[in-house]
């Protein structure tokens, strides 16, 4: 089945819902190019507010042709300047009105920052076509002479009842069933973001073309892993290292948890081998770090750890990889890892109980195991046995785990 957001693409500025001046003023800016000052429009506002596909919809709509690039696909000003500089330059007789898309600015990264910049602005003053920027933060300091070259134009963070517009004309279209009071708490639930929640209703929908409010609740159970996929995607896409260090702010799952996922799914988005081979540079050390703390009870290692799973894997690569991958939990063979580490935990502490009560192991895992736990939640007790046993930091570890369960 075709995805509904490549079905739904905004054919023309009418299917684009709640952007109305936005979109007035961009298509003033375009039509006017000729007298207006600044030579270039930059348009900036959050994911899915409809940024790229209004450009598209409106040159679509005066029939103009559309020069796209995107600004984190290119490694070196020169190639930047060969792609834009020539399409800006060529002007036949016969040919069509163009556009020049810039698309997420934002993507200009690493080192080669400036020069991308300085060239941007060489090209805008070379321009003989509008030059339209997208961004979702223009305001960073190293954007302010493109600033002042551009018209600024918003793109405001969608209303819930624009996105349900949206998410309404498709059911109808779709035949899909719903009930207007969950598709209204569906679209609040996209937090403004159209692409989201196009994709929830297709995988909402897909199996019995109908939207249930079973079916939302199974949304928001999702959102435990949801958590960590977004925190991954900040991590992998960004190159900003402010943001990729809060990644796992509000994650859920466990540090050993969240390597694994790294772990998992780090080769699908690094595909250039020297960034790949650094970023696991930084995976492997924490996960020593890891080992440390879990040995020695070194607690202030862990921040090291977030740095280097955080800022230290986003700062692996140049700039971001541009390909949408879905990232995956942990494969099956490392969690079955995962689950002897903690069966050889149940073993070890089996047997030392077995040597200290003359017992056989096999005994004491049967008679003895399932109770250890429950003897562990007082506390006098549980001391008693760590120093008894002379229990490691990981079985205990281990033992405070099965307490909660
Ligand atoms: N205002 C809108 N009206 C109707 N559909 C929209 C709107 N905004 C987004 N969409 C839908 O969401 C899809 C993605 O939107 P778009 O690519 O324009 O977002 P964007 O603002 O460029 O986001 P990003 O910053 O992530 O690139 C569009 O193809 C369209 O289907
Ligand atoms: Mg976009």
């Amino acid at each position: 089945m075709q995805p509904l957001i490549n079905k739904y693409i905004p054919k023309t500025s009418k299917d684009i819902y709640g952007q109305e001046e936005s979109i007035k003023e961009l298509k003033n800016f375009i039509i006017n190019f000729k007298k207006e000052k600044k030579k270039s429009a930059l348009i900036y506002g959050s994911s899915g507010a409809g940024k790229t596909c209004s450009v598209h919809a409106i040159a679509n709509e005066l029939d103009y042709e559309i020069v796209e690039v995107n600004a984190s696909d290119f490694r070196n000003t020169e190639q930047l300047e060969l792609k834009v500089g020539n399409a800006v330059r060529q002007r036949s007789l016969f040919a069509k009105e163009k556009i020049i898309l810039i698309d997420e600015i934002d993507g200009l990264s690493g080192h080669e920052d400036r020069g991308g910049i300085q060239t941007i602005t060489k090209i805008i003053a070379d321009s003989s076509y509008p030059i339209i920027m997208t961004a979702t933060n223009p305001f960073d300091n190293k954007f302010s002479s493109l600033r002042s070259k551009s018209n600024l134009m918003e793109f405001k963070t969608l209303d819930y009842l624009s996105i349900f517009k949206i998410l309404k004309r498709i059911c109808d279209h779709e035949k899909i069933k719903y009930d207007e009071d969950v598709l209204k708490s569906l679209s609040r639930m996209a937090g403004g973001d159209a692409r989201a929640a196009i994709n929830d209703l297709q995988s909402l929908t897909q199996n019995n073309n109908e939207l249930t409010k079973g079916s939302l609740d199974e949304l928001s159970g999702r959102n435990k892993t949801d958590n960590i996929m977004t925190a991954l995607n900040k991590i992998f896409k960004t190159t900003n290292l402010k943001i990729a260090i809060s990644a796992f702010e509000n994650v859920e799952e466990d540090l050993n948890e969240q390597l694994l996922w790294i772990d998992e799914n780090l080769p699908k988005e690094y595909t250039r081998p020297a960034e790949l081979a650094q970023a696991y540079e930084m995976l492997s050390k924490a996960d020593v770090f890891n080992r440390r703390i879990r040995r020695w009870q070194h607690y202030r290692f862990l921040v090291y750890i977030n740095a280097l799973i955080t800022a230290g894997i986003a700062s692996a690569k140049d700039s971001k990889y541009k390909n949408l991958i879905q990232y995956k939990p942990t494969g099956r063979i490392l969690k079955i890892w995962w689950a002897n580490q903690k069966q050889a935990k149940k073993k070890a502490i089996a047997e030392k109980i077995a040597m200290k009560t003359h017992t056989s192991k096999k005994e004491i895992v049967k008679s003895t195991m399932p109770y250890l736990p429950i003897m562990f939640r007082d506390s006098g007790m549980r001391n008693n046995i760590i120093v008894q046993l002379d229990l490691e930091d990981e079985e205990v570890e281990w033992l405070n785990s099965m307490v909660k369960t």
